[in-house]
């Protein structure tokens, strides 16, 4: 791990790792998807996949988090070629933001053109419950804006422009294939604002209320990393958040927020995300 901006990844890391996932699988998937925390086992439903242990990809960064396995899982799912992150890495276990996003531009050098990421995030969003699906119809990327910017350094032209637009980060077809699945298939959509944070500790009631009133609705310690660097490259991005926990606006003191509460909801959220995650691949 180099924690030094300056240092970054070249465009022959990144060629090293594509080059090495291309040689262990003959599909050639257009749509990668991202499993977060508790998330992973819809990759479990794929049958006959190629598995490739992060670990044995170069320069490839390995989560270090209980709920988040580390591989990738390609395979046929809903008649579409997908490959799957089961788990990702994070900046609060010590990567730079140009780690946690290494998989984004291997996805691109493979030729993905759609990445869907799903997270598990507190909910800011008094109408919000536990076990929610939300759309993402927009970010704040306030790590980011604090400095740890994804793309900060030299730009690497080789995948995108300088100053990249942000206008529409979540693909607006997406959102729209999403919202008639959704209805389709009986599952209950929320849609809001998803802020990154870098965590790990869950955040405190005045900073709770503080985020709230800036407009989000969700927060979380992922994503969006992901969505500016495949957003720079030129991907199509569709973000959907699992309620795993319910932020608290006020201190209450028999409330407390621990990793356990969002791994175990995210697993009864599970059936939910995966009814909604192939409708919208099978209508792909
Ligand atoms: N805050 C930040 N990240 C999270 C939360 C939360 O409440 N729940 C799941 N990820």
């Amino acid at each position: 791990m180099d924690y030094n901006w300056k240092v970054m990844y070249k465009l022959s890391d990144f060629q090293a790792a594509a080059e090495m996932i291309r040689g262990r699988t003959n599909f050639r998937p257009k749509i990668g998807l991202v499993l977060g925390s508790g998330l992973s086992s819809l990759a479990d439903t794929i049958p006959n996949p190629d598995i490739i242990d992060y670990a044995d990809i170069p320069n490839w960064p390995r989560s270090t988090v209980e709920g988040h396995s580390g591989r990738l899982v390609v395979g046929e799912l809903e008649g579409q070629s997908v490959l799957i992150m089961q788990g990702r890495v994070h900046t609060y276990e010590g990567y730079s933001a140009h780690d946690v996003t290494f998989p984004i531009r291997v996805m691109k050098l493979l030729g993905i053109e759609t990445v869907i990421l799903t997270n598990a995030a507190g909910g800011l969003n008094p109408a919000f419950h536990v076990g929610d699906l939300m759309l993402i119809t927009d970010h704040i990327n306030w790590v980011g804006m604090a400095g740890l910017n994804p793309l900060k350094g030299e730009n690497d032209a080789n995948f995108g422009v300088r100053f990249p637009d942000m206008t529409f980060a979540y693909d607006r077809d997406l959102q729209k294939l999403a919202r008639k699945v959704a209805r389709e298939e009986g599952v209950d959509l929320r849609e809001g604002v998803y802020t990154w944070l870098s965590g790990p500790n869950f955040e405190t009631p005045a900073e709770i209320r503080m985020l709230y009133r800036l407009g989000s609705d969700a927060v979380g310690m992922s994503t969006v990393p992901s969505v500016v660097v495949a957003r720079h490259a030129g991907m199509r991005v569709l973000g959907i958040s699992t309620i795993t926990n319910v932020a608290p606006h006020h201190p209450s003191p028999d409330h407390e927020t621990t990793h356990d509460e969002v791994i175990e909801t995210g697993k009864i959220v599970v059936p939910k995300l995966i009814t909604l995650l192939r409708g919208i691949l099978r209508q792909f």
